[in-house]
């Protein structure tokens, strides 16, 4: 099993667009390696005692992209756990800096398509309330160049275990 004490970088963030699993990948991977998770979405609805949406529809995206930035800095200080980053955290440049000091990035690929069929009854995504795959091919093509330089790229369109196993494995050789 991978000894986190060892490994060369202290978290692992999990990056992609609306959808794409990070938070519950990094659940189980927070469970298998034993070390903490944050969901940097709910540490930014615990900040501003409200909802995203509620966020989004009374002070705007820019307010929630300021609180985006004070939290995701905040918990990239930390060491030794498991973030995931709202899809959208990634185009903000100190947001980025942060991430490639002190983690292993992990970007979790999906096809547009099947994005649209997991967020198709989603009404927690306040940037997708119409037009949702304008929508997303948009974010996709803005934030494409960010997630690709991520550590490690896996494609998340399969079972959840098969995609946990090739992180392990991946984690594994990377700390060698
Ligand atoms: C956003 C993604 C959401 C949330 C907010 C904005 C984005 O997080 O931060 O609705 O800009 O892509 P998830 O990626 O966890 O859904």
């Amino acid at each position: 099993m991978l000894d986190f004490n060892n490994f060369k970088k202290k978290n692992i963030c999990l990056m992609g667009l609306m959808g794409s699993g990070k938070s519950l990948i990094g659940r189980d991977l927070s469970n298998y390696l034993n070390i903490k998770f944050y969901d940097t979405d709910k540490e930014i609805e615990l900040k501003a005692k409200k909802s995203i949406n509620l966020i989004f529809s009374e002070e705007g995206e820019s307010y929630f992209r300021d609180l985006e930035e004070k939290v995701c800095l905040e918990l990239l200080k930390n060491n030794n756990c498991i973030i995931s980053l709202g899809g959208g955290s990634i185009i903000n440049r100190k947001i980025r800096q942060a991430i490639k000091l002190n983690s292993f990035s992990i970007y979790l690929k999906v096809n547009i398509d099947i994005l649209l069929k997991r967020l198709k009854t989603s009404k927690k995504r306040p940037l997708l309330n119409n037009k949702k795959k304008e929508t997303l091919e948009r974010l996709y093509n803005e934030r494409k160049e960010f997630y690709q330089k991520a550590n490690l790229i896996v494609n998340n369109e399969k079972s959840k275990s098969d995609i946990l196993k090739k992180i392990k494995l991946e984690l594994n050789s990377y700390e060698k």
